[in-house]
């Protein structure tokens, strides 16, 4: 039986008057876009009567929403699913139900077989295909065992519900918000154009409309996502073609949204419109996520990436004349087939020319399907190990560098949550650093002047520089 809204356990009410709502535990694998994808799917479920446990000792569906960019990440699913069949077993012998269900990349991936490999999965449910979690929980309670990988015909997005209203939740300062998914830019390392699908962008209506319910929440700053989101495109009213940067110029327009970021671009598509957006609108914040994965011209070509070093470095420098602060962020690959020394000299080279202010960097891995795991030349472990970490030194190095040249700068600060001590709240800088600083819970939410006194390993410290 599915529960109403109206009955889910409700504040100031005593519990023997409500029913008893079944609780879902999402644990969440991989990018923002899961993180966001995670929330929608809590919001579609809550729609279905279940509310949201951090206890998975409590929870009646296990849902676990997975990554398949790099790595071991199909092992990891298996192996934890391997443990939840051990607790569904204790489940049962005290009658207790417990529904295991898998999203994510590795669902879309593997589909079927996750059925096979772990008999204990009661739904296989597709990134595309998540606004039908409800209904595929509901078969999958009677009886049947639910793989929904399909590449819908309809638009999630259109049957999704909005967050439930929860009086008294401590208000959300920032907020995630999809408006792109999928690529079509076919990377030969990459599995997301075979995992989320082809490029498509959700329409200027529904990302404001979004956009404009966050913020009567209490949101300040929305994060814009898309695997390629500076690949967003959308119909004016006049029925002219938007990019990214006429996008943001419309969101500005809310009163309420202090700020605004996006990720992850490519660099093909930062067009001018883009880049003078960073110039020209105040709440677009200077920090860049912009991966260029190689420095070498070759590697390049052999990635599909169909740029060359020296035009992702003049970009660099065109959207850094828009925006002198700009903290530019990128990911890199080491190892990828073919890579030499020279190449990967070519790589640090391009780093000690850009100076990124933060880098995720990775050893390639090999992705079944994709055009790179067939070439030869695989690259020794052993080379890609001492590549990553020789790189990872500058970048970490660099990132010491920015965050040096930060202190005795007054900044505007978001205060956003409590920080470890109390009397201290975490705030984020507009380049997107954590920074502790004095403040009363009360200020959440609030813009504040600090001045920058300290660095920390993974954060600044300040003070508050005018109230
Ligand atoms: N191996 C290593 N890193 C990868 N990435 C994507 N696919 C792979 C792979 N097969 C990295 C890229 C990308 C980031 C999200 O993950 O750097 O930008
Ligand atoms: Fe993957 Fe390349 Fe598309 Fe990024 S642009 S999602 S790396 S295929």
């Amino acid at each position: 039986m599915t529960q109403d809204i109206a009955t889910l356990p409700a504040a100031g009410l005593p519990a023997t008057l409500v029913s008893p709502a079944r609780k879902v535990f999402i644990k969440t694998y991989g990018c923002q876009m899961n993180v966001y994808d995670s929330g929608r799917m809590a919001d579609a479920l809550a729609a279905d009567g279940y509310s949201s446990t951090d206890d998975i000792q409590d929870a009646d569906l296990v849902l676990l929403n997975t990554c398949h960019i790099r790595e071991k990440a199909v092992d990891k699913v298996y192996s934890a699913l391997g443990r939840l069949r051990d607790m569904k077993k204790v489940r049962e012998g005290e009658g207790r139900e417990m529904m295991i269900g898998v999203a994510g990349c590795v669902a879309q991936a593997e589909g079927e077989e996750i059925l096979r490999r772990a008999p204990d999965v009661d739904v296989v449910i597709g990134p595309q295909t998540y606004h039908r979690l409800p209904q595929a929980l509901r078969r999958a309670r009677a009886g049947e065992r639910v793989v929904d990988t399909d590449y819908a015909v309809e638009d999630k997005f259109d049957h999704l519900p909005d967050a439930p209203k929860v009086e008294g939740r401590a208000r959300n300062v920032t907020a995630f918000l999809t408006v792109q998914e999928g690529c079509d830019k076919f990377c030969t390392f990459c599995v997301v154009p075979y995992t989320r699908g082809s490029e498509v962008s959700r329409s200027l209506a529904q990302v404001v409309g979004e956009a404009e319910k966050l913020v009567k929440t209490g949101v300040r700053e929305i994060t814009l996502l898309g695997q390629n989101v500076n690949a967003w495109h959308g119909k004016g009213a006049g029925g002219e073609t938007l990019g990214l940067g006429d996008l943001l110029g419309r969101l500005s327009e809310i009163d309420g949204l202090a700020r605004i970021r996006y990720t992850t671009s490519h660099p093909r598509d930062m067009d001018a419109r883009l880049i003078a957006a960073h110039r020209d609108m105040a709440k677009v914040m200077p920090y860049l996520h912009l991966p260029v994965q190689s420095g070498s011209d070759r590697i390049l070509k052999a990635m599909n990436r169909r740029h060359t070093a020296a035009e992702y470095i003049a970009l660099v420098e065109r959207i850094r004349a828009a925006r002198p602060d700009i903290a530019m962020s990128g990911d890199f690959i080491v190892g990828f087939p073919g890579e030499t020394d020279a190449d990967f000299e070519a790589t640090m080279a391009l780093v000690e020319t850009v100076r990124y202010a933060q880098a995720y960097s990775f050893k390639y891995s090999t992705r079944a399907g994709t055009p790179g795991a067939d070439l030869p030349d695989q690259v020794d472990e052993a080379v890609k190990t001492a590549r990553l970490a020789q790189l990872q030194d500058l970048l970490l190095k660099q990132q010491h560098e920015f965050a040096e040249a930060c202190v005795g700068k007054t900044i505007d600060l978001l205060l956003e949550k409590p920080g470890r001590m109390p009397g201290q709240l975490i705030g984020r800088s507009p380049w997107l650093q954590s920074v502790n600083v004095d403040a009363k819970t009360s200020q959440i939410g609030d813009i504040i002047k600090v001045r920058i006194t300290a660095t920390g390993p993974n954060s600044l410290f300040a003070e508050v520089a005018e109230s």
